[in-house]
């Protein structure tokens, strides 16, 4: 995920950031009757400074607060957040006046737009509520951060655990102890919080015109709200045959493993058994479901970097010269990568500034952000970085955020922020997707004689789809699930089994045991007490093979898509720069239009890029009964 300042965590959070100082905003109050256009240019100008302000305020005390869990950061957050809420709502309401005024410019216009849309986690304008909203959203976010769950006993940090699920070590009664004290732990308490969040947030959402939170955050994408919640429909039937095939053939690879007991061959997948907590990305486990012989890949990237001598930081190692050490390498090839395709180098504040890996001796939020603390050059990245696969991948996406940042960073502040949300999120899994053996070769990480020949494409693919084709319900039904409790068609007494009932319905999975009926197992996920709006991680998964499909064609490749790499190829570098600097100035699809020469988001790159792998998908699921 990005950090955007007033969404951190925080509860006020505009799609981007907003700030101002009070006095600047009231120099320009709406006047009672008639305002004009000038009057609203004066508005945007004096909301733009404030926000401005206020985000590298806030981003400094959340940088804080999420590298450094007390209660005394906690209450700094939950402040700053508070004082954000009542900015963006005072500005929302303001920015309504002004709407249908004749004579807008095309800019005023789009600003105002995003002053009413924007917001997150709207409060109520009655005394206290922005407070409250904020406490809460802040206790929820770092309660996530210090949770914690066990494997045979033994008590593991989110970082910790999280990769644990992804090794290939344990026992099917391991993997369900850790997947039910994590769940446990870490969702069960916030339950009455989450409730209380919701009905705050609504009351916001209704006093700014919308039916309701969820509402508001379909506004966001340069088309009305049900107009977007339709397109993510089209777009999950384009690509859900491809998921229903893996989803196939998975299941009867794990009821080969582990025998009927474990695993049926009909029916769901059990969530624990897929190498991720929440069951969201499989490729942990793809030595599981390799191809015999000819499509076998015979390699690992976390392994590879293991094999020259990255080892992940032990918790015990007191030397600050040794800590991070192997893990900052990591970032310094995803530096070089975008180095290659013409970005100038990180700053070196990024280097000091940067948190690599859990600190030995506080609490803290591993789960992975990208930061621009000063909205010009203060780049940093907040993880807990292992070394392995999983932390490679996501070392690029979070670099990939970080670039976008800068190469919009001189636009006005309400433009300093993606196209759309997805976009921000699909840029550095775009980059990822270069990774492929050829690439590893060229930085030295693989040996020639190991590069796998084309009739291990197969495995290649496979290995890929492990990864993005098994996200897609994940990263549809976040938001389905949390749209549905905004709207009120998911009561508090059914939020949990609304979850499982939709984890069965869109992912095909169910928990290891019977949950208990105070469970809240959607808290167990980083992005719900984190209040981050997850439908942008289903729109990246898609856009991100456009962007590649782009890139590659600007490359002058020839080859299947899959072994496209555009390292060191300056053209798309351009062409990619292009695109970011627009940041938020523009609707998305010119955006889209300027790197790919489409303007319609669609499923198809992605379908390309699988072709040869559900062709081989079908043929192995011949004579099986798919489906759950
Ligand atoms: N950036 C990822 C996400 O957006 C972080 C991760 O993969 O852990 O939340
Ligand atoms: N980074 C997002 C997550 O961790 C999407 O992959 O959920
Ligand atoms: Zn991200």
């Amino acid at each position: 995920m990005k950090i955007l300042v007033s969404r951190l965590a925080v509860a006020a959070a505009l799609s981007l950031c907003i700030s101002a100082s009070p006095a600047l905003a009231e120099a320009a109050p709406a006047p009672a009757a008639a305002p004009t256009a000038a009057q609203a240019d004066a508005f945007i100008a004096a909301a733009e400074k404030e926000s401005y302000d206020y985000v590298t305020e806030a981003s400094r005390i959340q940088w804080v607060n999420n590298t450094f869990i007390t209660e005394d950061t906690d209450a700094l957050a939950a402040q700053s957040g508070a004082k954000g809420t009542e900015m963006a709502v005072r500005f929302a309401l303001e920015a309504a006046k002004y709407k249908d005024v004749p004579g807008l410019s095309f800019d005023t216009k789009r600003k105002l737009d995003m002053l009413r849309n924007g917001i997150v986690l709207p409060a109520p304008t009655k005394p206290g509520a922005a407070t409250e909203l904020n406490e809460i959203a802040t206790r929820l976010q770092s309660s996530y951060g210090k949770g914690k769950g066990t494997l045979d006993g033994k008590v593991l940090n989110g970082s910790d655990i999280e990769a644990e699920m992804g090794e290939l070590t344990h026992t099917p009664a391991e993997y369900q102890e850790m997947w039910t004290s994590w769940h446990d732990n870490v969702g069960k308490p916030m339950k009455a919080d989450y409730v209380r969040l919701a009905e705050i947030a609504n009351a916001g959402a209704r006093e700014l015109g919308f039916a309701d939170t969820g509402a508001m955050w379909r506004s966001g994408y340069d088309m009305a709200p049900d107009d977007f919640a339709k397109l993510t429909e089209t777009l999950w039937q384009q690509v859900k045959p491809l998921y229903d095939s893996l989803h196939c053939y998975v299941r009867g690879k794990l009821n080969e493993k582990y025998g009927d007991a474990v695993q049926a061959k009909t029916g769901p997948i059990r969530a624990d058994l897929l190498g991720n907590m929440w069951a969201q990305e499989w490729g942990n486990i793809y030595p599981l479901v390799a191809p015999k012989g000819a499509g076998d890949l015979g390699y690992d990237v976390g392994d590879l970097l293991k094999a020259q001598g990255f080892v992940s930081t032990s918790p015990s190692e007191m030397d600050p010269a040794k800590r991070g050490f192997w893990e900052k390498k990591m970032f310094k090839y995803g530096e070089g990568f975008f180095s290659s395709i013409g970005f100038a180098p990180l700053p070196d504040t990024f280097w000091t500034r940067t948190q690599f890996i859990a600190p030995r001796d506080r609490e803290v939020i591993c789960h992975a952000s990208a930061w621009d603390v000063d909205q010009k050059d203060d780049l940093r990245i907040k993880m807990c970085t292992k070394v392995n696969s999983d932390d490679f991948t996501t070392i690029h996406h979070e670099l990939g955020h970080n670039y976008y940042q800068r190469a919009y960073n001189k636009l006005s502040p309400l433009y300093l922020n993606g196209a759309n949300d997805g976009f921000h999120e699909a840029i550095g899994d775009s980059i990822a997707l270069s990774i492929t053996p050829q690439y590893l070769v060229d930085i030295k990480l693989l040996d020639p004689a190991k590069v796998p020949s084309a009739d291990k494409d197969i495995g290649l693919l496979l290995r890929q789809a492990m990864d993005k084709v098994a996200f897609l319900p994940f990263g549809l039904l976040i938001d389905r699930w949390r749209w549905g409790v905004f709207d009120g068609s998911i009561k508090p007494a059914d939020y949990n089994k609304a979850w499982t009932d939709m984890r069965l319905k869109y992912q095909g999975i169910v928990p290891p045991v019977a949950r208990p009926d105070d469970a809240f197992d959607p808290g167990a996920k980083f992005h719900i007490p984190g209040n981050t709006p997850y439908t942008r991680y289903f729109l990246a998964r898609i856009l991100q093979f456009q962007f590649y499909e782009a890139a590659c064609k600007i490359a002058g490749w020839k080859g299947p898509l899959h072994r496209c790499s555009y390292y060191g190829n300056k053209a798309v570098g351009e062409k990619l720069n292009a695109m970011l600097a627009m940041g938020a100035s523009k609707p998305w699809p010119d955006a889209l239009q300027v790197y790919t020469g489409s303007r319609e988001i669609s499923g198809k790159a992605m379908l390309t890029y699988f072709a040869p792998l559900k062709k081989w998908l079908d043929q192995q699921n011949k004579g099986k009964s798919c489906g759950w």
